[in-house]
């Protein structure tokens, strides 16, 4: 049987990892800024995870949600005293869309309405109503189209206030990344988000936080939203929540009252995903990693504003972006294959770096040495 040939693949092998390194089948090595895409939040196979899930597979890794499963409650007490948001309640599932899509189901649920506010270059998941809420016609499905997704241009208040003025009775919600992944590292203005607090709270709308790949501490806060000084009434998480181990959840505020049946998932909030989720939580306290990803962020933004030709450096924390000029488009590859460093890419011209948060200081040092010569080598065959 073929697999389902949908992903352009390195043609790279990776068989073990550690830290922010990974290693291919030919014992090559690699520093690894892409954290297999936001996903590697404390480090690659940790200590203290490793024990925490292999501790937990001995005992049990399965049971439904028919049972209580007291390790949830334990991750919703630690997640809300690290995230700030204590009297939010949790719901528990395993990927970014599919947090997303229960945001957008919750708030649709709480106001009775149907319209959701996007913003272009959104990028919020695969599932139905999250890839409907996503900025790429490539990806939506005809089935997908529901004509009950607005989408606005990013960061511009007077496009909201006056879609608000015309529809706001209609509006059941507002998601929004607060630092675009996909779209190419655009941080929400604080401004924007205050804004989209304010007409939430004036129009009965819901104003959701994708924090999918922004959140858990890559922007040097728990919540990049959180820079704006307001609160989101959800917030979606998925990708460093179980640094690797699939888990995602919404924290939903007080005003939400549950009722059975009214989300639910086989596999959310199982035994091992709160394990890893606990340990990951455990991890990024007691290493202090959200003031490490504050310190190397900067350190790594400074440094690559003295890189000739880097332009456009943008970010917070340990989500950076920067955007390269079209004579140095072959750079990420070139950092690949003669340095041997993974980061990511925004199409058409975007470098992004999501480093594990435990980066080292030489690592980030190490980076921007390879990034001088590839882009001296570039300079001088195009000179
Ligand atoms: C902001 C954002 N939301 C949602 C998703 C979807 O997450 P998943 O791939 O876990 O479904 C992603 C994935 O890249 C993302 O970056």
């Amino acid at each position: 049987m073929n697999l389902f040939d949908v992903y352009p693949l390195n043609d790279i092998t990776i068989v073990k990892a550690k830290g922010s390194y990974v290693w291919d089948d030919k014992g090559e090595q690699y520093l690894d800024l892409y954290g297999g895409h936001a996903v590697i939040s404390i480090g690659h196979t940790h200590p203290h995870w490793v024990k925490r899930v292999e501790e937990q597979l001995e005992k049990i890794a399965f049971y439904s949600n028919s049972v209580r499963i007291p390790l949830q409650q334990q991750l919703a007490d630690m997640l809300g005293r690290v995230s700030g948001k204590e009297d939010y309640q949790l719901f528990l599932c395993n990927s970014g869309a599919e947090a997303n899509e229960n945001a957008l189901k919750l708030a649709s649920f709480y106001n009775g309405r149907k319209k959701v506010i996007a913003f272009s270059k959104a990028f919020h998941g695969r599932t139905s109503l999250a890839v409907a809420t996503t900025d790429n016609p490539n990806i939506v499905a005809p089935v997908n189209e529901t004509g009950n997704v607005i989408f606005l241009p990013f960061n511009d208040e007077e496009a909201l206030e006056k879609c608000f003025a015309e529809q706001g009775g209609a509006i059941s919600s507002v998601i929004i990344e607060g630092i675009q992944g996909v779209g190419g590292i655009n941080v929400a203005d604080d401004s924007f988000l205050r804004k989209i607090r304010s007409l939430c709270d004036e129009h009965g709308a819901v104003y959701i936080a994708d924090s999918v790949q922004c959140g858990y501490g890559r922007s040097g806060k728990f919540f990049s939203h959180d820079f704006a000084g307001v609160s989101a009434d959800i917030y979606s998480m998925a990708k460093g929540m179980g640094n690797g181990f699939p888990v995602g959840g919404i924290l939903i505020a007080p005003k939400f009252k549950a009722r059975h049946g009214m989300l639910g998932t086989t596999f959310g909030g199982n035994h091992l995903a709160c394990a890893a989720a606990l340990a990951v939580l455990e991890v990024i306290e007691s290493e202090k990693l959200m003031g490490n990803a504050v310190m190397i962020g900067k350190y790594l933004r400074e440094e690559l504003e003295n890189i000739p030709g880097i332009q456009n450096i943008r970010g917070r924390g340990l989500m950076i972006g920067f955007d390269v000029p079209e004579a140095m488009k072959g750079l990420r590859k070139n950092l690949l294959g003669n340095q041997k460093i993974f980061t990511g890419e925004s199409k058409p011209n975007v470098i992004r770096l999501l480093p594990s948060l435990a980066l080292k200081k030489r690592d980030a040092e190490d980076f921007i040495e390879a990034m001088k010569e590839e882009v001296g080598l570039m300079q001088n065959a195009n000179a």
